[in-house]
């Protein structure tokens, strides 16, 4: 007998499902004031976690936005961006910022968003697709930048236990393109569980990184514990 799953086709489009109904939303980080599009509220979807702005970029934009040195002159490159609003905040400093995603949906809205943004003219900023562990969209990110970059850069990108590993691969290998440079990886991390604060330390080392925890960068984010951590290859 054939179960009504198998025959079963839903005559709706995906994009019904889609909320993007984005706000402009002003967000002041230091003496740093940005306005970008994103959603209040998290979509019910897992993969659309990307439309609104997340504590863990709060915690990684008022770090930079003290220490904006670290920036100045760099390239950049982000993972898990969002809406770019830590992208778009180290655009008013550095060089050049690349900002990534792996949703189509959250990469237009990312796109969007710098074009909205025109305060920094001579950086050049751009979206690009970028799953982790998907060497193939990384090697060509690198054919554009084969010196690689001066630092990469996460906020609140990790949550889900299938993509840490995947995520620090991605890591590694930008890490060791920008060796010469020194090129460190900055993370925001935001606890939720304590399974997921033990498998950070854990992939990071076990691909081979030092991690230091950022003096002085332990707060509270809406009711959860953050904190800078700081890799570097070991
Ligand atoms: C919780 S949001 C954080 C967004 C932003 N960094 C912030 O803090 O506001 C996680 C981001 O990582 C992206 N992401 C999740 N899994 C990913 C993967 N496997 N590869 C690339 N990006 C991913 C999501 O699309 C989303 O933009």
């Amino acid at each position: 007998m054939e179960s009504v799953e198998e025959n079963d086709i839903v005559c709706l489009d995906e994009s019904f499902f889609i909320n993007d109904n984005y706000q402009l939303t002003r967000f002041t980080f230091g003496s740093q004031v940005l306005e970008l599009y994103c959603l209040q509220s998290a979509s019910t979807d897992f993969d659309l976690t990307g439309q609104m702005v997340w504590p863990g970029a709060e915690l990684l934009n008022d770090y930079l936005s003290k220490n904006s040195d670290i920036l100045q002159g760099c390239s950049v490159i982000e993972l898990g961006s969002g809406v770019g609003v830590t992208g778009i905040l180290c655009s008013r400093f550095c060089r050049e910022v690349v900002m990534t995603d792996h949703n189509d949906e959250v990469l237009k809205i990312l796109t969007r968003n710098i074009v909205l943004d025109d305060s920094s003219k001579n950086t050049i900023c751009s979206a690009e697709k970028l799953e982790w562990g998907n060497s193939e969209q990384l090697n060509d990110i690198l054919q554009r930048h084969p010196d690689g970059f001066d630092l990469v850069l996460g906020a609140d990108i990790c949550f889900q236990q299938a993509n840490v590993p995947l995520l620090f691969r991605t890591v590694k290998q930008l890490l060791h393109v920008g060796l010469k440079k020194k090129c460190r990886f900055i993370l925001a991390y935001v606890s939720r569980a304590k399974v997921m604060d033990d498998m950070v330390v854990g992939e990071a080392s076990r691909h081979g990184l030092r991690i230091t925890e950022v003096a002085g960068t332990r707060a509270e984010i809406r009711n959860l514990g953050g904190v800078i951590y700081e890799m570097t290859c070991a």
